[in-house]
């Protein structure tokens, strides 16, 4: 393996890193002293976000929409003509509606597929050149918990979450080989700041008194597990879930 051989100075590709979930990743990553290309849906707002970051942090932003192959194929380009190579991707961006089935447009199912789904694939691909060029990468997608409790008025991104465990088993099959690992992480209801406006607060205390650790779960919660897939120290774990619910019971 011609990769890096320890935990620092790695360049690392997130999308979604404006979200709630993305930022606390590029914040940690940074503070690691890697160096990270943030990507996010919309330009504008990707710039306001930048903005709360020094000038001269290690960071790049690249707008795209990840269901736009022009697009994800745009932030390969900037993080090799940047960086020169990628160690680390998080497919973190995520789309997640909520519609009633009856109600469910086929349009509306597909934008979500292309979003949540279809996204990881297309920024795999862009970056998988960069990666494998060195023989060493990391792909860490985001799926949800959604998957386990089929959570009602999100049949499309529920499925399309699905859809990311047997593509992360069948990626991790095919690109081992050059020594690249592919990891999904399926988080529990995380309280970022959408969730903490848009959720009644029955919602919150029901998901805390079902988890063996019963407060909330917040986006740092996230950081150590994918920190964890992206390091070398999980160089030999691939095609994996890694539930992080706090231990929620389905009963
Ligand atoms: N928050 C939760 O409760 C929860 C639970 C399970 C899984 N997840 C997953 O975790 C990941 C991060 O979620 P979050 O809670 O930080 O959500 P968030 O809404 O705070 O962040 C998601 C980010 O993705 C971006 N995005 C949306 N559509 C995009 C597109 N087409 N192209 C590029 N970027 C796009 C958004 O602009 C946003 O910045 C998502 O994949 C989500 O599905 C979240």
């Amino acid at each position: 393996m011609t990769g890096p051989a320890n935990t620092t100075g790695r360049i690392v590709v997130i999308t979604g890193a404006a979200g709630g979930i993305g930022s606390r990743l590029v914040d940690r990553f940074l503070a690691n002293g890697d160096r990270v290309v943030a990507s996010d849906a919309l330009p504008e707002a990707l710039a306001q976000w930048r903005s709360g970051y020094p000038d001269d942090a290690e960071l790049v932003t690249a707008a795209a929409d990840v269901a736009s192959e022009e697009d994800c194929r745009s932030v390969a380009t900037i993080a090799r003509e940047r960086f020169g190579r990628v160690d680390v991707l998080v497919n973190c961006a995520g789309y997640f509606p909520f519609t009633p089935f009856e109600e469910m447009t086929a349009d509306g199912w597909r934008r979500i597929l292309d979003v949540n789904l279809t996204g990881p694939f297309l920024m795999t691909q862009a970056v998988l050149p960069l990666m494998r060029d060195q023989g060493w990468g990391r792909v860490v997608n985001f799926g949800s918990g959604s998957v386990y409790d089929g959570t009602r008025g999100q049949a499309h991104y529920v499925s399309a979450k699905a859809g990311l465990v047997g593509f992360t088993r069948t990626a991790a099959r095919e690109l081992g080989r050059y020594g690249i690992t592919v990891n999904l992480v399926t988080p529990g209801l995380t309280v970022t700041k959408a969730v903490r406006d848009s959720f009644p607060q029955e919602i919150l205390e029901a998901q805390r008194l079902g988890r063996a650790l019963q407060r909330d779960q917040e986006p740092e919660d996230l950081v150590g597990p994918v920190l964890f897939l992206a390091s070398p120290d999980a160089d030999f774990v691939t095609g994996q879930t890694l539930n992080v619910d706090g231990g929620k019971f389905f009963t």
